[in-house]
């Protein structure tokens, strides 16, 4: 999708009731967004779809839901408070902050070049990058590579927003959202809005145990917010800083953890393109070098989407998280956390994978790749139009109703269709304007089918199914509508 398409998309994403900036009218509140009506039902659709798949689609999950603020214990157990950090450079002259990693040389010259220019765009409020900030993304690389003798590669580098160079050297920044438990702010009742879901999961695993007859291996499933203070946000919903997270701890008997880390990269990935419809060809593994795992990880790999800023980056990740997670909050916790299997009478700590995906990641790639600019249109009219191909179990409407006209008894007629087909799904319903029209604002939010409401409606009590892909129109009873509907 070229960088002008990805701008038509995030503005039908606002005009349409898709995706608004938080606290819009006070000028937004910068890695904040809120779901409008048509975004809520989209992302309500998709996390359904993930909880049919995982949780109720296998005899080996159950899902919970844990409360968001964590106390810190639990978090320094996790390794959460001590290393949950990125590290943070500053220009002591314009007080932007960026993150170090993302400029380190290591990528290679063009790489570097290719990121300093994006985000000199950026801080420019281009949405494409330009000659001019390519130019002085080669000219900070010039300098940088005549003078990192004498000065440290943070002192030899342009700041991209003003072109000084004052940046100071990299601190690491904890990016947990802190606060206290309680009405006195003291050190014993430190709490922390938790950075990721699968801190909730593990501190319930003897209660999971406990309540339910599962057996290793088994998984927990969750899906909730997440907070992360990120040091730069950007492209909506991709950097954010209240974030959306479906997490799956999935515990297994060490030694098969890496197949069960194998297999769960298959899982998610089926997931992502036969139930929310990605493009397989925008979708590849990564699996991250041994130098760069997280703390808890013996082996990562990412789903990468090839998303229309900046190429493949990462839609979510499968960790093999080991038994550190178990094992750090059985030592702090005191509390025993091993399992113990009754074939074997084997006691062991069971290891972890966890696949693990970003809700608003999800969002945006569902959208950019259902997302079809038609300029000559597709009826032959000339007109521009535009097409969201979306799965139809993921649209925000399953279907719009609309009265061919207002008068003659049409809209009544529709309305008590409406009546009669609503309840299971979102429904539409539009009343102005040419059919035309109302058939293209529909396509324009990927609503799947629309049913025109005319005078044979009146008489013999059928219908106009159109297809929003093929456009085609069948004549149909309102039951055949509903089979078809609920057939999806
Ligand atoms: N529990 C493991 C974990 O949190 P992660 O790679 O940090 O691992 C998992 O996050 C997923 O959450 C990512 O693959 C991504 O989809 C999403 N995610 C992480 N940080 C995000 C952010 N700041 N904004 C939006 N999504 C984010």
């Amino acid at each position: 999708m070229a960088a002008q398409n990805l701008e038509i998309l995030m503005s039908l994403a606002k005009r349409r009731g898709f995706i608004f900036p938080s606290a819009d009218i006070y000028g937004g509140a910068s890695g904040l967004f809120d779901m409008g009506p048509l975004g809520v039902e989209l992302a309500n659709n998709l996390k359904k779809l993930w909880w049919q798949t995982f949780i109720y689609g296998r005899r080996d999950m159950v899902g919970v839901d844990t409360a968001i603020i964590t106390p810190s214990a639990v978090l320094k157990a996790s390794g959460h408070v001590d290393s949950f950090s990125d590290p943070l450079i500053e220009c002591a002259n314009c007080r932007i902050r960026l993150r170090a990693d993302h400029f380190e040389i290591g990528e290679g010259e063009a790489g570097w070049q290719a990121r300093w220019a994006q985000e000199c765009a950026k801080h420019a409020k281009r949405s494409e990058v330009s000659a001019k900030d390519r130019e002085k993304a080669a000219t900070a690389f010039a300098y940088f590579t005549e003078n990192h003798q004498e000065a440290t590669f943070w002192q030899a580098i342009t700041c991209p927003a003003c072109g000084e160079r004052q940046f100071t050297e990299p601190r690491q920044f904890n990016m947990m959202f802190k606060t206290n438990l309680g009405a006195v702010e003291s050190d014993t009742n430190v709490a922390y809005l938790r950075p990721e879901t699968a801190q909730g999961i593990f501190v319930n695993f003897a209660n999971v145990v406990d309540t339910s007859r599962l057996k290793v291996p088994f998984g927990i499933g969750q899906i909730g917010k997440a907070f992360r203070n990120e040091i730069t946000v950007g492209n909506s919903l991709f950097r954010v800083r209240e974030l959306e997270q479906a997490e799956i701890e999935f515990f297994v008997k060490p030694g098969e953890d890496e197949v069960w880390h194998e297999k769960w990269i298959d899982l998610l990935e089926d997931f992502c393109v036969n139930t929310l419809g990605l493009k397989k060809e925008n979708l590849r593994r990564y699996a991250h070098p041994k130098e760069k795992l997280s703390h808890y990880s013996k082996g990562t790999t990412d789903l990468e989407y090839n998303y229309p800023f900046g190429g493949y980056q990462e839609l979510a990740g499968i960790a093999n998280r080991t038994d550190y997670d178990l094992k750090q909050h059985q030592e702090h916790s005191k509390q025993d956390l091993s399992y113990f299997e009754e074939a074997t009478k084997e006691r062991f700590q069971p290891f972890t994978i966890e696949p693990s995906l970003g809700i608003g990641r999800a969002i945006l790639a569902v959208l950019v790749d259902a997302f079809q600019d038609y300029p000559e249109g597709r009826d032959g009219s000339g007109e521009a139009e535009t097409v969201l191909h979306l799965a139809p179990k993921l649209a925000p409407y399953r279907l719009a109703i609309l009265p061919l006209m207002k008068k003659d008894g049409l809209a009544e007629k529709a309305e008590e269709i409406w009546d009669q087909l609503a309840g299971d799904y979102n429904i539409a319903y539009d009343t102005s304007g040419s059919v035309g029209k109302r058939y293209r604002r529909q396509d324009e939010v990927g609503t799947p089918f629309c049913v025109t409401v005319d005078y044979q409606t009146l008489e013999d009590g059928t219908v106009t199914l159109r297809d929003r892909d093929s456009m085609e129109q069948v004549r149909l009873s309102v039951a055949a509508v509903r089979e078809k509907i609920t057939s999806l």
